[in-house]
Formats: structure tokens, sequence, C-alpha cells
């Protein structure tokens, strides 16, 4: 049996992390075999390599030297956690994924979509097969982004000018992957954004 794996994408404050959850505990309900993960994380190197991206300076490392911490930790979060819950059977539900790095790494600093893809290709070569891309307005993200606080805050750092350009990058990517993104309005109530969420993933697990 092979299982499913939904991944969440969309810029920092947009719902994501929330949205994860809730459709967890809903497949979870309705009889499932749900593993939740996030990244850059979900495995405890890959959570280790997560302090060193998210906190400290926004130029403390280059795009490209970000871009080979976020694939060693999504190997070992692969190696580790979601390929093995995959071949179990198991839906795999991880609150950004690789389309985080094509829109974040790729294009943060210049055009790096291609070196971003090769890595792809050599080190990960796996794609979710639902993605749901949760779309919101730059500045309201920042906001609720600001306002929860703590250090991880690097990204966030970077300023709600970023968020507006990486916006547009998702809305795209939506399109050039329209086999498996749905794009879903983050601004509206958590419970109308979580009642599509849910629909839809029934809909693909038919
Ligand atoms: P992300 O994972 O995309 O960064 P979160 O799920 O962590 O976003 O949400 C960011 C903040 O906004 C949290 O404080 C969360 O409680 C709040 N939030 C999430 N979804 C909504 C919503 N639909 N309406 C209002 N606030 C929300
Ligand atoms: P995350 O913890 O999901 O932040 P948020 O809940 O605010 O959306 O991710 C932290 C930051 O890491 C986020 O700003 C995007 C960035 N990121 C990348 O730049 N590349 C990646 O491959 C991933 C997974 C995340």
């Amino acid at each position: 049996m092979a299982g499913l794996f939904i991944t969440f994408e969309g810029i920092d404050g947009s719902g994501k992390s929330t949205q994860a959850k809730v459709l967890a505990d809903t497949l979870r309900d309705e009889g499932h075999d749900v593993i939740l993960t996030r990244e850059p994380g979900g495995s405890p190197g890959a959570e280790e390599i997560r302090t060193l991206v998210l906190e400290g300076d926004p130029d403390r490392w280059s795009a490209q030297t970000e871009l080979l911490l976020f694939t060693a930790a999504r190997r070992d979060h692969l190696e580790r956690l979601i390929d093995p819950a995959l071949a179990a059977g198991k839906i795999v539900i991880c609150d950004r994924f690789a389309d985080s790095s094509r829109i974040y790494q790729g294009s943060r600093s210049g055009d790096l979509r291609a070196m971003v893809d090769a890595l792809h290709t050599l080190m990960i070569g796996r794609e979710p097969d639902l993605t749901f891309v949760i779309d919101m307005d730059p500045d309201t993200g920042h906001s609720r982004a600001k306002g929860r606080g703590g250090t991880e805050e690097r990204f966030e750092d970077f300023g709600a000018g970023l968020q507006a350009q990486m916006r547009e990058g998702f809305l795209d990517l939506a399109l050039e992957y329209a086999d498996r993104c749905v794009v879903v309005d983050g601004g509206r109530a958590i419970e109308s954004v979580a009642a599509d969420v849910a629909q839809i993933a029934r809909n693909r697990l038919g």
C-alpha cells in the first residue's frame, strides 16, 4: 500500500502550521494513520540544522550556502522519517518542503532556481502527491508571523518586501505544478480554510 504525501506551502504567517495540524487531526479522526512533520526539521539532525538557518543575522549565510543546509536537512528528514512512513502506507503531512527551497533560495538572491532543481534531482527526487499553497496578503502574513515572537526570525527580518516577492513565487509555482498544487485563500477564518483543505484531501484520498 502506497502512502500519501501532502505538503503545505506559502509565505510566513499564512497559516500553514495551523492548517497542517487541523488536517492531521481531521484525517486521524477519520481513521487514517497520519504523520505530521515540518521543514526545516522533522528529524533530530534536521532540527539541529533548523537552528543554524533560522536564527541569527539575515546575512549569516549566502543563498547558496543556505540551499546546501536546507537540502542536507531535507535529505536526513526524507531518509529517516518521510520515506519509511510512506513505505508503510501512512499519510505524511509536511509543513513546507522542496517548493520552499525553489521559492526562497531559488529567487532570494538572483535566479538560483536551476541550481535548486539540480540539487533536488540529485539529492531528494521526491515530489508531494498534493500541495496546498495557502495564499495570503503579505502584510497580514508578516504581522501574524512577527506577532508569534520567538528567536526563529531570520527570514521574517528580511521584511515584508521579501514576503510579497515570495507570494508571487508560490502562485507561479502552483501553475507550474498544477497537477499537484491547489491554491487556498488563507485570508479567512481558520475553520473555513480548514473545511476547504479537508475536502480537497478527501477527494485526493478517494
Ligand atoms: P505559518 O505556519 O504559515 O507561518 P501559522 O499557522 O503559524 O502560520 O499562523 C501564524 C499566526 O496566525 C498564528 O498565531 C496563528 O494562530 C494565526 N492564524 C493562523 N491562521 C489564521 C486565520 N485563518 N485567521 C487568523 N489568524 C490565524
Ligand atoms: P517556517 O518555520 O515554516 O516559518 P513560518 O512558520 O514563519 O512560515 O520556516 C522558516 C523559514 O524558513 C521560512 O521563512 C522559509 C524558510 N525556508 C526556506 O527558505 N527554504 C526552505 O527550503 C524551507 C523549508 C524553509
